[in-house]
């Protein structure tokens, strides 16, 4: 495709671009159908009965069940229809395939940052495998971004202090624009990019390029000592904080009797706001890391306890409270407690 040649859409490079377009056509074909019906009514009718004289005027006519019902239900079923229609295209959108490519994505004036697990970053490029679902978890360090591939047919708002997640399988190779679609300041227009589908074999030794940092979970680590976290997060031992192995997707009970899921957004508050969600059996004594990690040093933290895992039924997780609400735990420090 050159770039300079018109295209009334943009090409059709993932598996949802189809899916988006056929209900999209529907709807302009509806939409265009029932408007050429009404204008064509409404000129039809102006000429059948325009006021030749004021004798003939026609007589009123009052009532009309059957018409009625017909012009509920043609409309009520058709609009059902989109709605039915419309769902399925938007849960097929939402739900990543569990087998998906895991990208992280942090939007900031204006740039976007992507970050691979294997540990590559890159700036306003993208770079994924043909034929293979790539889940995006996004969040921005300022306002509100939305990350946009026309090819794609794909659009998500990224919101600061939030995860939001995206997902989409690109069934050919080439390059294709990367947008943001939300203002978010001076520069918006700029925020743009490419995505590089690529062949497997090329993506591969793309990936064995350059990645001198190491994988985003052992930066993760990196980060965890360097933070201190690991002071009190122990991982062989119940330190006086829970212990991180195996809590990410558990269920977590907390200080006030109720669960949390252990997911992204979970993790990310109890750095940033370590009081919100306490524990059970834990003090809140944990400090916040707000300012001190950046959203990217999140996303490497978070891996970093994703990738804490044990197998094995009966392995500890934070999830299961050793004592009651309030009570340390038995390996929590032996100081006296003061009040
Ligand atoms: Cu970022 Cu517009």
């Amino acid at each position: 495709m050159s770039p300079t040649s018109f295209r009334l859409f943009p090409e059709q490079a993932s598996t949802l671009a189809s899916s988006v377009d056929n209900l999209y056509f529907f709807l302009v074909a509806v939409t265009a159908f029932f408007s050429l019906l009404i204008f064509g009514l409404i000129f039809v009718f102006a000429i059948r009965h325009r006021r030749r004289s004021a004798a003939d005027r026609p007589a009123a006519v009052h009532g009309g069940l059957a018409l009625e019902v017909v012009w509920t239900v043609i409309p009520l079923g058709l609009v059902m229809v989109m709605f039915a229609w419309g769902a399925s295209v938007y849960l097929e959108g939402a739900r990543p395939p569990g087998d998906a490519l895991q990208v992280y994505v942090v939007g900031k004036q204006w740039m976007w940052k992507l970050q691979h697990m294997e540990g590559q970053r890159e700036i306003n490029e993208l770079h994924v495998p043909v034929g293979r679902a790539v889940r995006l978890t996004m969040t921005s360090e300022d306002v509100i971004h939305s990350f946009y591939v026309p090819a794609f047919r794909m659009k998500y708002d990224v919101l600061p202090g939030r995860y939001t997640t995206a997902w989409f399988k690109p069934t050919k190779t080439g390059k294709y624009h990367l947008f943001c679609a939300e203002y978010c300041g001076t520069k918006h227009s700029g925020m743009t990019g490419w995505v590089h589908v690529m062949e497997p074999a090329d993506y591969a030794s793309w990936l064995g390029g350059g990645s001198a940092e190491g994988s985003l979970a052992s930066n993760g680590e990196k980060l965890f000592q360097e933070l201190a976290c690991s002071n009190c997060h122990r991982l062989n031992e119940q330190g006086r904080c829970p212990n991180l192995t195996n809590v990410f997707g558990s269920s977590v009970t907390l200080a006030d009797g109720s669960t949390v899921k252990a997911d992204e957004a979970y993790l990310r508050e109890s750095i940033l706001y370590p009081q919100a969600k306490v524990v059970a059996g834990f003090q809140p004594i944990m400090p916040t890391f707000q300012g001190l990690v950046t959203e990217e040093g999140l996303l490497q933290l978070i891996e970093y306890v994703k990738s804490l895992k044990q197998p094995g039924p009966g392995a500890p997780t934070a999830a299961q409270p050793a004592q009651p609400a309030g009570a340390r735990p038995a390996s929590a420090n032996k100081e006296p407690r003061r009040r």
